[in-house]
């Protein structure tokens, strides 16, 4: 008889709905020979995005790097040949081999050596330099980034974690999330014992976030005694794909100072846009020196979705004091950190990579754009497709604009006693098509899809959703 064991009953209670029974089943169908169309999750190669070659061809060499020499080699013997019937594209560009000894050079012994906790510092202050050209800080000024308060990290998710597990010091400390939210904010406050403050932002304005809402689910929560310490926003949003505009942001801002809570901004989908525009938290706090901010990038999303190999950052604004402890806030994210010794080097180098994109001069360049721009405009493309999906589908609402990878549709016209779960189960069953119901991100009677699978899977099984979903609906 195998010994029983006493776990934490936090993680024992945590749910994560975009790994839950619907993916569990669709796996299972899978296994059995059925045809399944992922769409459960942001996981973009998964679903045969291809990855860009230049950080790729990057990558490749920082992990062997006499590869270096060898391309360089062999390219000598091909242009003594002219008989070879190779060509010049068939070599890894001398770009990318200078650029690949100049990272690995960074690195000092290379990527098989811990890093400091903080990460590569080279990384770091690449990171800096890009969030000042994206927000338009100048370098030496006040509101420029510090290589110093940002950290690299294991992805998002750890960058979120790291925060939230700092920041929950009492059962009673809470933290308010967006409904609907990305299932990694529920299940973690749960893990570190906070208490979870739902507030809504309003899905039939785009999903703007409005004052009176965030004012509404703080005084309730602070009523029942929980005393907020900070506010989490995913912009653009996961799961409803929205992106939010400026006035929410300020409004988000305004409402942290009044109540002293800091901001975790969620924006691993800043370049998920097609064509909208997003404003981070550090650009619209601007000068504002009272609201602790942290945000969250990763090279998981956008047009890298380099989801496996575990890369981010964490970069942090107006560090809080810590009630009671001399040592300040960035030296604590530092212990914290220290306890890991340091994120995975390689998921470091794509982060570089992610933020340093190749030169305009040189030709990576055109290629790195030329691919850039084929994810995002497949990505856009698609979402189009499943957005005129939905026009066919009886009482299928969609609000917002097009952003990050998702769709959130309203299943307004459920028949009775039927549920969001039960209609993404028989989706599932039906059609092959794998969604998550919208209770696993705490809103009933939507779904998620993930708008990832090729234009001819989408072809193929969208007829296929919308006579399901008028049948089912209608019956
Ligand atoms: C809003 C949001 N934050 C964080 C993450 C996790 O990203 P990472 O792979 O960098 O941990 C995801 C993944 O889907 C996400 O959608």
């Amino acid at each position: 008889m195998p010994s029983t064991v006493q776990v934490n009953q936090n993680i024992l209670e945590m749910e994560y709905a975009v790994r839950g029974p619907i993916p569990q089943r669709a796996a299972k169908l899978k296994e059995e020979g059925k045809n399944i169309i992922f769409c459960n999750i942001g996981n973009p190669q998964a679903l045969g995005q291809k990855p860009l070659s230049f950080s790729r061809q990057v990558i490749s060499l920082i992990e062997e790097p006499a590869k270096i020499a060898r391309e360089r080699a062999i390219k000598e013997l091909f242009e003594e040949s002219p008989a070879s019937p190779l060509r010049e594209e068939d070599f890894i560009s001398e770009e990318i081999l200078s650029l690949s000894e100049k990272v690995l050079a960074k690195t000092g012994k290379g990527v098989g050596a811990y890093t400091e906790s903080k990460g590569y510092f080279f990384v770091r202050e690449a990171i800096a330099e890009f969030i000042n050209r994206r927000d338009g800080f100048a370098p030496a000024s006040d509101l420029a980034a510090s290589p110093e308060q940002i950290f690299l990290t294991d992805g998002a998710s750890d960058a979120a974690k790291r925060v939230l597990d700092l920041l929950i010091a009492k059962k009673t400390d809470g933290v308010m999330i967006p409904i609907p939210q990305y299932p990694l904010y529920s299940a973690s406050i749960k893990m570190f014992g906070g208490v979870q403050v739902n507030y809504y932002p309003d899905e039939e304005h785009d999903w703007a976030l409005k004052r009176n809402a965030l004012e509404n689910a703080y005084t309730k929560a602070t009523q029942e005694g929980t005393k907020i310490k900070a506010i989490v926003v995913i912009n653009p949003g996961n799961p409803t794909g929205a992106i939010l505009d400026v006035k929410s942001v300020h409004e988000v801002i305004a409402f942290a100072k009044a109540h002293g809570l800091a901001i975790i901004a969620d924006e691993v989908y800043q370049e998920n846009l097609y064509g909208g525009e997003f404003v981070s938290f550090a650009k619209a706090l601007g000068e504002e020196k009272d609201v602790p901010l942290f945000s969250l990038h990763s090279i998981s999303k956008g047009f890298y979705g380099e989801c496996g190999h575990r890369g981010g950052y964490l970069e942090v604004r107006n560090p809080p004091r810590i009630e009671g402890a001399e040592m300040g806030f960035i030296d604590l994210l530092l212990k914290q950190a220290s306890v890991s010794l340091c994120a995975n080097s390689i998921g470091q180098v794509m982060t570089y990579l992610m933020v340093s994109p190749p030169e305009k001069e040189g030709g990576v360049h055109q290629k790195f754009i030329a691919e850039k721009e084929k994810v995002l405009s497949d990505l856009y493309e698609k979402a189009t497709m499943v957005r005129a999906a939905f026009k066919k589908m009886d009482g299928m609402e969609v609000f917002g604009k097009t952003g990050a990878m998702y769709f959130f549709p309203r299943l307004s016209k459920l028949p009775e006693g039927t549920d969001d779960f039960d209609y993404c189960m028989a989706l599932l069953e039906e059609t092959g098509l794998c969604t998550v119901n919208g209770s696993g991100f705490g809103l009933k009677n939507h779904l998620r899809i993930a708008f990832l699978p090729s234009k001819e899977q989408l072809a193929e099984v969208l007829p296929r959703w919308i006579a399901f979903h008028n049948r089912y609906v209608n019956r």
